[in-house]
């Protein structure tokens, strides 16, 4: 491994729910859709697995997860063996999925395009999903458009190049040829933080890794100075969208 980042740093920590919300909003977002035994379910970024095992466990869909971290799918095939739960684990690149077009009924990503060449993985996402298939996408959005600075502050932590406003992540998943694009929940960082609400559901949950490098808790520190210093300039946004019945992507 080179060079330590914020995705290491989950990795280790094994974060479940590392996104806004956690467990609790995935569930009550999940609650808003039709999900059958029949459904399949490509869940891209899955982290440990979390909500991989929920959709799995509670709906019994056909639940397919891909992650790029080796740490990350270790720590998820771990869960998804100890709850003999049958999802299928890849290893997968957002910016390049490896799956035919037109496989699943629902992607689902969670705190994740954000990290990726949005170019490259929102029209991965539409190729993957069947005609008339939805995308739930639950990513950091910029309150108001950040200066340069910011970005760059951002981007020592966390390696994001942009973070678009919620008007701009709409414009590019139209753009990646989505359809009836909108915004089914969202807030700012600060209406997130699990001090500001009750409910265990909303804390992330941990699987340690037994040694871990000391430069991740410079990362941890770091992050935890960002989410403070920007929890009212930057929020997330679960984006709900379709792919057209008889859409070109
Ligand atoms: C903030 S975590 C979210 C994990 C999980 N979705 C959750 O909500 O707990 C981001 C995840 O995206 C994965 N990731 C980052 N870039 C990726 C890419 N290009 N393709 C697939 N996974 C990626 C990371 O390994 C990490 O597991």
């Amino acid at each position: 491994m080179g060079e330590m980042s914020y995705q290491d740093l989950l990795a280790l920590f094994g974060i479940g729910g590392a996104h806004p919300g956690g467990i609790a909003l995935t569930e009550e977002v999940l609650a808003g859709e039709r999900l059958q035994r029949t459904t399949r379910v490509l869940d891209v970024g899955c982290g440990t697995g979390q909500t991989a095992a929920y959709l799995a466990r509670t709906y019994g869909c056909q639940v397919t997860a891909v992650d790029l971290h080796p740490l990350m799918r270790k720590k998820a095939q771990e869960r998804f063996a100890k709850e003999k739960l049958p999802v299928k684990l890849l290893k997968g690149d957002a910016n390049k999925l490896p799956f035919p077009s037109g496989r699943f009924d629902l992607v689902l990503i969670e705190s994740v395009t954000v990290f990726t060449d949005l170019a490259r993985s929102l029209p991965e996402y539409a190729r993957v999903l069947r005609p008339g298939g939805v995308l739930l996408d639950l990513e950091m959005t910029a309150e108001r458009p950040l200066s340069a600075q910011e970005l760059q502050e951002l981007h020592g932590v966390y390696g994001t190049k942009v973070v678009p406003t919620e008007a701009e992540w709409i414009g590019r998943l139209q753009k990646a040829g989505l359809r009836e694009v909108r915004t089914v929940k969202g807030g700012t960082v600060a209406s997130a933080l699990p001090d500001e609400k009750s409910g265990a559901n909303v804390l992330p949950e941990f699987n340690l890794s037994d040694e871990i490098d000391p430069k991740v808790y410079q990362i941890w520190e770091q992050h935890q100075r960002v989410t403070d210093s920007f929890k009212h300039r930057l929020g997330y946004r679960v984006y709900r969208a379709k792919k057209g019945k008889q859409s070109s992507t």
